[in-house]
């Protein structure tokens, strides 16, 4: 079993991570996070088997069907965790286990027990405490559990804020991984367009992309990739990638890598021949400029809505000047007549998910991805997405060359005391840049 490969991090950063929930959690009291199960594609065979976050983030534990619990009381703390027992006849069928005598050593915890045994030994874990933290409706299966355990768990205390928070601050050791993320998906969206030729279908880029993850041990991707070929772009998660890719268009390409259960995220939009026309280098220019600038403001202390503010002036300006849009540009950007092409916010938190958790406003409460409150000042160990996009629709009243039209250029920031690394740069976006790399196949 130890041969598996997976670069993981280091035993003591988990080790770390669940010392600072005791730390937060009141005395006398029992925190408890439920794993991932596995969910089927059709009849009996599942999906690939992917990890709960927040179950990962505090076991480093890649099995289904477990739970971790974090008992402090009187002061002491104690780490339990309900794994699946092992099961020859099982394993021979479905795969290896840890099991519950490996588990405490292999995981550095104090306490196993077999799943089975969950409605038997739960409640008396839960003797002589007084608050349990516990994230309801996350995980239907965990809820049923408890339930079945006779746990009231309607005056839980929500742990999500807590552990969101400390998500939200990555470690060195998470840092390093997240670079091997961003360089994995840069080199393979380098490959995307070395090999993106007219009449190619969007799935074949897709699993060209997919392979080269999986060279840099990297199997999967953090989220569905999207290849969408000329107007396929204005759908913003085209994930049909099932057409041909046209002479004369554009592809956008939005995919990033899982490397270590982190992700990237990258973007990149160009032309399936190799070359840029007018029309395409108009609106590729605005979005480029815009996304350099959010770059630029990106940094400690300002906010992505600040970032956001100017990304939006320099696509109103630049869609005027286009004669894409009409009027006074003060007013335009005052009535939000750029969201017919505008329609997404301009970056989002990146971690294990790849929209990942953490709070986006000042006000500590506000933690809903598609609020447009993000005005919390972005501080250093933040990584976060920039990706301005510009969608012309088929449909839309814009002169003929605009139409059909969607560009979205994607990198991926680690704020720093300096102000941020790019981790996605390897990947090229300047026009030239993107010509010669593909005149070169
Ligand atoms: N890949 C999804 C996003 O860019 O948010
Ligand atoms: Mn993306
Ligand atoms: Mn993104």
């Amino acid at each position: 079993m130890d041969l598996a490969y997976m670069a993981t991090l280091p035993q003591q950063e988990f080790i770390e991570r669940r010392n600072k929930v005791f730390e937060q959690m009141q005395d006398d009291s029992v925190f408890i996070v439920f794993s991932e199960i596995e969910k089927r594609r059709s009849n009996d065979c599942a999906y690939p088997f992917r990890q709960d976050s927040y179950f990962w983030y505090l076991t480093g534990f890649n099995e289904p069907n477990s739970v971790l619990i974090l008992r402090k009381k009187s002061g002491k703390q104690e780490s339990i965790i309900f794994v699946r027992p092992s099961d020859p006849l099982r394993e021979t069928w479905d795969g290896r286990r840890l099991g519950v005598t490996n588990a405490p050593t292999k995981l550095s915890l104090d306490h196993a027990f077999s799943i089975d045994d969950f409605s038997a030994e739960f409640p008396k874990i839960l003797e002589n405490t007084n608050a349990i933290y516990h994230l309801p409706t996350l995980h239907p299966w965990g809820d049923e559990l408890l339930t079945q355990s006779a746990v009231d768990f309607s005056q839980a205390l929500c742990w999500k804020e807590m552990l969101d928070e400390m998500r939200l601050f990555k470690s060195e050791n998470e840092i390093a991984l997240m670079q091997q993320a961003g360089q994995i998906s840069a080199l393979a969206h380098i490959r995307a367009m070395q090999k993106t030729r007219p009449n190619r279908l969007e799935y074949e880029i897709e699993h060209e992309i997919l392979h080269e993850f999986s060279r840099f041990g990297a199997r999967n991707p953090s989220y569905n990739s999207i290849i969408a070929g000329g107007e396929n772009a204005c759908i913003l998660h085209y994930t049909e990638n099932d057409m041909p890719l046209k002479e004369g268009e554009l592809v956008l390409i939005d995919a990033g890598c899982e490397f270590a259960m982190y992700a990237g995220d990258i973007t990149r939009t160009f032309p399936v021949n190799g070359k840029f026309s007018q029309a395409q280098r108009d609106i590729y220019e605005i979005v480029l400029n815009a996304q350099k600038r959010a770059i630029e403001l990106l940094v400690p202390g300002n906010s992505i809505q600040q970032a956001n503010e100017e990304v939006v002036r320099i696509k109103v300006e630049g869609l005027v000047k286009l004669g894409i849009l009409q009027g006074d540009i003060e007013e335009l950007i005052e009535t939000e007549a750029y969201r017919q092409f505008y329609m997404h916010g301009l970056g989002h938190w990146l971690g294990l998910d790849v929209h990942d958790v953490g709070s986006y406003s000042k006000d500590e409460h506000n933690n809903n991805r598609n609020s447009k409150v993000r005005d919390r000042p972005l501080e250093v160990g933040m990584v976060l997405t920039v990706e301005p996009g510009l969608y012309i629709s088929e449909k839309a009243n814009v002169p003929a060359q605009y139409k059909g039209i969607g560009v979205r250029i994607e990198d991926n920031l680690l704020i720093t005391e300096y102000g941020n690394k790019n981790l996605t740069s390897a990947v090229p976006k300047e026009i030239d840049d993107i010509e010669k790399l593909m005149a070169n196949k």
